[in-house]
């Protein structure tokens, strides 16, 4: 007799593009976006609050799923907040200001926790709640704004019915729109000074005709204004990125920051007279002050020069760090593996409570940056390799530097490379810490490494209040 075959599961059913759709919004899924279901359709939101009703147009029609622009909230979740910032319907800045900060956290938490389970097949790990930052405005120690030709406007500068000068803009750019750029009188990530210093930049380049950087025509003077405003260091960066080196105008504008903004300690005339939308450049001018500030992670001091990558949150960063050291039951004898390291500050965080700290980082400039912060801080007993873990992390490279007793890796969004990851199942030291920017590639890496690690804690951190990103340490024990 013939098997009866199981009845098949029925297919959800896929609304028509271009439909209206009422939603109710279960919560928030990867990267930020909102999550509904129609009959079992899954369709993804921009914009939308769990527990929000909402009326959305379906633009996208997937096998799998679809996504639908916000029409209308007919019901608000009761996890919505009234944002701060009137430019926030338009601005990518900030994509969760009108999400109450406690269900931020909640939702970070949720998102490492989904990755573990889902991504990682991890069963019944728990994920503590995420470690929310005390300033959840002005907390950035860097932004970098762009000038455009191409000024976008806000639905309520439209509807003002003022005339607006569309063909300058210094601010943000607008999400998805490379060419369009929000023209900022306010912003809440870094500081009340920055925001009065770029509108009076504006200002001040307007009065004299400057004009900004028009992408498709590929002409006009000034392209960025990189800030950076360390938080514990009473020194202040001005980074004006210009297409070519106009000896007068920068010397006006460095004049007028003397007169009007003089805490502002160095001026930077970075050149960039190629396409690329970057304020790194060809040539970099120092006009005043040392070209560089400082900032301070824990007891070290750090140089940080205008292209240095340095973490943005200086406060949150320092918890972190904390949190990895402490993951680390750091032991004076230790040999740590510092991997991923960058300018080195986990290996200076850490330090004085071990024997040795191998830091191994791919950008040279960083390796550089490491080594001089070391001995600024007169720390000696960190080693700062450069080269590609790929390559460089073999049996030959743990010969020449020693077993370590510590691993700690801080990898970028991408996660480890699954050879990087068979040797650290080969070369398995007791202790184990995995810093990510990506709990989906780290939940991705670990579920490899099952065999050898037991996972102990996991701890979210948020770094960037008002956006999805988040932060996370695991804590790992050998087998
Ligand atoms: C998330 S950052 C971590 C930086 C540092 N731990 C910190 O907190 O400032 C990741 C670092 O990995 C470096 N990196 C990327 N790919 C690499 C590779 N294949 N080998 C070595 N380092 C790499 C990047 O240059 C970057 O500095």
């Amino acid at each position: 007799m013939p098997e009866t075959s199981a009845p098949a599961t029925p297919k959800p059913q896929r609304p028509k593009k271009g439909a209206t759709l009422d939603l109710t919004i279960e919560k928030f899924a990867d990267r930020g976006k909102s999550l509904a279901r129609l009959n079992g359709y899954v369709v993804f939101v921009a914009g939308a609050v769990p527990g929000d009703m909402v009326r959305a147009k379906l633009f996208k029609r997937r096998r799998g799923f679809g996504e639908a622009r916000l029409l209308d909230v007919l019901e608000p979740s009761p996890l919505r907040t009234e944002p701060r910032c009137e430019y926030f319907s338009g601005c990518g800045g900030c994509k969760w200001q009108h999400v109450d900060y406690t269900a931020q956290l909640d939702a970070k938490r949720q998102s490492v926790a989904e990755a573990l389970a889902h991504t990682g097949g991890f069963e019944d790990i728990e994920v503590r709640p995420t470690m929310g930052a005390d300033d959840i405005y002005y907390y950035r120690n860097k932004m970098e704004f762009s000038f455009s030709a191409q000024r976008w406007l806000t639905d309520w500068e439209i509807a003002s019915g003022e005339d607006f000068d569309r063909d300058f803009a210094l601010g943000l750019h607008v999400p998805g729109r490379f060419d369009k750029v929000l023209d900022l009188k306010a912003c809440y990530l870094q500081s009340e000074w920055s925001a009065r210093l770029v509108n009076a930049t504006r200002d001040f380049a307007q009065e004299r005709g400057w004009t900004p950087w028009d992408v498709h025509k590929k002409v006009g003077y000034l392209r960025h204004l990189v800030l950076r405003t360390p938080e514990h260091i009473d020194e202040k960066m001005v980074n004006l990125v210009t297409n070519g080196h106009d000896e007068e105008r920068i010397a006006a504008y460095a004049a007028f920051l003397q007169a009007e903004f003089p805490e502002a300690t160095t001026l930077i005339n970075t050149i960039n007279t190629g396409v690329a939308q970057t304020s790194y450049g060809e040539a970099m001018h120092t006009i005043f002050g040392s070209g560089v500030v400082h900032d301070r992670i824990g007891e070290h001091t750090f140089e940080i020069a205008p292209n240095a990558f340095f973490q943005t949150n200086t406060r949150q960063a320092e918890k972190l760090y904390a949190i990895a050291a402490k993951f680390a039951e750091l032991q004076p004898d230790d040999l740590v593996y510092d991997l991923y390291c960058g300018a080195g500050t986990i290996s200076l965080f850490i330090a004085e409570q071990v024997r040795e700290v191998v830091g191994v980082e791919l950008v040279e400039e960083a390796v550089q940056n490491a080594k001089a912060n070391a001995a600024a801080n007169g720390v000696d007993n960190c080693t700062f390799v450069t080269g590609d873990m790929l390559k460089l992390f073999t049996p030959d490279f743990v010969e020449a530097q020693g077993k370590p007793d510590v691993l700690i890796v801080d990898p970028p969004r991408a996660g480890l490379h699954p050879k990087v990851v068979d040797q650290i199942g080969s070369l398995k030291p007791e202790r184990f810490v995995y810093v990510s920017c990506n709990p989906q590639s780290q939940a991705r890496d670990l579920s490899y490494l099952k065999d050898q690690y037991r996972i102990e804690a996991v701890q979210p951190v948020d770094l960037f209040p008002h956006t999805h990103h988040v932060e996370n340490v695991i804590s790992l024990r050998a087998r």
